[in-house]
């Protein structure tokens, strides 16, 4: 068990460098607190893997990064949050975090679809999330009249991870044209390494159609949430710490923390399972 004395960080983990999107919004608007970035590098991609498995992955992260001192954990990756944040929430953190608190992205991401109002709504994802129909299950729940349109969508993490975005210009026409067959009115891109492709996605499938990308939604829904639960955000220190943990440290990884974050950024591997 890893252990770390200073608590009071947030902590945001991802298969990969997806989260590292989500936390640029994030600190962009919340910069002053503490923050520990954990990305499994070494196992991305997560979304073709088990729901079995997912779970396994995402409790050991979870673990790592309550130990690292990290009191608020944002899983911003969609395939753990649709396959293991429940159970992390109600059976792993009332037996062994209590106080640690773990949100994840699917659900602010459902309500800013409820507030569009969309009626045909595609979902752009990844295999495991596609299989778990979260989406389509809780977007029924809000909206029962929505038709809803999920497309998985393979082979877009891989291309992020591995520097390959020149190629993705015919394999998102493959994986977008269909949605556009169905006229669709609002798109949900649900796995955080999309946002890398939004401005190509935008163009793509035009004005008629309102894409939702959950590096600018994740940062407002945390805001409000640290805004209805003082009780948390008093833990919270405020020292503008970011270090960024990867299980394998690739130079594409490197690249991209060093990008977005400014060169002067802790950047370490740890085998942490
Ligand atoms: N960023 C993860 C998500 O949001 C990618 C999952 C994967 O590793 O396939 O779903």
């Amino acid at each position: 068990m890893h252990s770390d004395k200073r608590k009071g960080k947030i902590g945001i983990f991802d298969s990969g460098l997806g989260g590292l999107l989500i936390m640029r919004g994030i600190v962009k608007s919340l910069a002053e607190y503490d923050y520990v970035y954990l990305g499994d590098t070494a196992r991305v991609p997560y979304g073709n893997r088990s729901k079995r498995t997912i779970y396994q992955f995402t409790e050991e992260a979870v673990r790592y990064l309550s130990g690292k001192g990290c009191e608020l954990i944002i899983v911003a990756c969609n395939a753990a949050s649709a396959q293991a944040l429940r159970k992390i929430q109600r059976s792993f953190l009332p037996r062994w975090h209590r106080s640690v608190r773990v949100l994840g992205v699917v659900v602010p991401t459902l309500e800013e679809v409820f507030d569009i109002k969309g009626s045909r709504i595609g979902v752009l994802a990844t295999q495991g999330t596609v299989d778990s129909s979260v989406f389509t299950k809780e977007l029924r729940k809000i909206n029962p009249k929505a038709k809803i349109f999920e497309q998985s969508a393979p082979l877009l993490v891989p291309l992020i991870e591995h520097d390959g975005l020149r190629w993705s210009g015919p394999i998102l026409r493959f994986y977008i044209d269909p949605l556009l067959k169905k006229r669709i009115d609002t798109l949900v891109l649900g796995c955080t390494h999309y946002p890398v492709l939004k401005h190509t996605i935008r163009n793509m499938v035009g004005k008629g159609v309102r894409v939702i990308s959950q590096d600018e939604i994740i940062p407002k829904k945390l805001n409000e949430y640290l805004v209805r639960h003082p009780e948390i955000e008093k833990r919270l220190h405020r020292n503008r710490g970011r270090t960024f943990i990867v299980s394998d440290m690739t130079d594409h990884f490197r690249n991209r923390a060093r990008k977005w974050f400014g060169n002067h950024v802790t950047l370490k591997m740890v085998k942490y399972y």
